[in-house]
């Protein structure tokens, strides 16, 4: 989680840089491939960054250390995107973004303040129409549970648009009572976010004898049947992502410096080179954290 400096910039942890160096590389393949594309039949591609944030995130470990966030590591990425959108509801995080205008001159960037699932159902959306030869990529990376399971629906069903989700893990671990029915105002608030809550009636069956991935045996170990669960839910997102667009990459999970899972990132795609890239860059970025994997 990060929390806010007296600037209104985030202060971030490791696992926040290792997301951003995720999405650099990913953006860098993708970047070269489209417009490779744009001498057959593509038009345009763009960033759009639904959660565009403070733009210089403050390293946790040393708050005099400023990190690039998301939209810089976009203007940063060559080739160049026709154009970059950046969204946020937050007025001083949007002037924040204005003045990348001035550093980034060359660049067709476009600021919208406002709920990203607004702007982009009713702004983006209508603008990239599939017969317009243009494609987008969009990166959501809330804090919490603020992308709205339409938005995402609406996105894959244009085909014009592939999503990197950073999915809050830990924002639908805490909703969830462990010895009882989650309120209805619970379940509700889940279905916004994940489509399906079926699995949520699923777990609550049989609390006290149920195998089910969620609460796991009480006799484990914390850390691994909380790493259970949130590889089960991680799993359960990117499976109902799977009904919307035709690929979907497997998800890395993100993790504090106390191994706590708080995300799963994923690639939700059209292409199926770009997921074969993805899991490719997720593995190798597993692999340096964990040699013995
Ligand atoms: C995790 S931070 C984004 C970090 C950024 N992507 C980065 O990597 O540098 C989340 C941002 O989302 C913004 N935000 C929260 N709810 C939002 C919403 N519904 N629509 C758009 N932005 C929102 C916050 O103001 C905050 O700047």
């Amino acid at each position: 989680m990060s929390r806010l400096g007296h600037e209104g910039e985030d202060i971030i942890g490791r696992w926040s840089e290792g997301k951003l160096d995720l999405l650099a590389k990913y953006l860098k393949a993708y970047s070269v491939i489209m417009n490779e594309q744009k001498k057959n039949w593509l038009r345009a591609y763009y960033y759009i960054d639904a959660f565009a944030g403070s733009v210089r995130p403050r390293a946790k470990e040393d708050e005099q250390r400023y990190i690039h966030g998301s939209p810089l590591r976009a203007l940063q990425t060559e080739p160049r995107f026709d154009g970059y959108w950046f969204i946020d509801v937050s007025p001083r995080r949007i002037e924040r973004m204005q003045r990348l205008r001035e550093a980034f001159p060359d660049c067709a960037i476009d600021v919208r303040q406002g709920n990203c699932n607004e702007v982009l159902c009713n702004e983006v959306v209508p603008q990239l129409p599939y017969s317009s030869k243009q494609r987008a990529f969009v990166f959501l990376d809330p804090y919490g549970l603020q992308v709205d399971w339409e938005t995402v629906r609406e996105l894959a069903s244009t085909k014009t648009f592939d999503i990197f989700v950073n999915f809050s893990i830990m924002g639908v671990t805490r909703l969830l009572p462990r010895d009882q029915n989650p309120e209805p105002e619970v379940v509700e608030q889940i279905s916004k976010v994940m489509g399906s809550t079926a699995w949520i009636t699923q777990i609550y069956q049989e609390p006290q004898t149920t195998q089910l991935p969620l609460f796991g045996d009480p006799e484990e170990p914390t850390p691994s049947r909380d790493a259970i669960q949130a590889e089960w839910l991680a799993s359960l997102y990117t499976k109902q992502l799977e009904d919307l667009f035709p690929q979907v990459s497997r998800p890395v999970l993100m993790r504090n410096s106390t191994n706590s899972v708080l995300y799963a990132l994923c690639l939700a795609s059209h292409n199926r080179t770009a997921i074969k890239i993805t899991n490719d860059i997720f593995n190798r970025y597993e692999q340096l954290k964990d040699p013995k994997r």
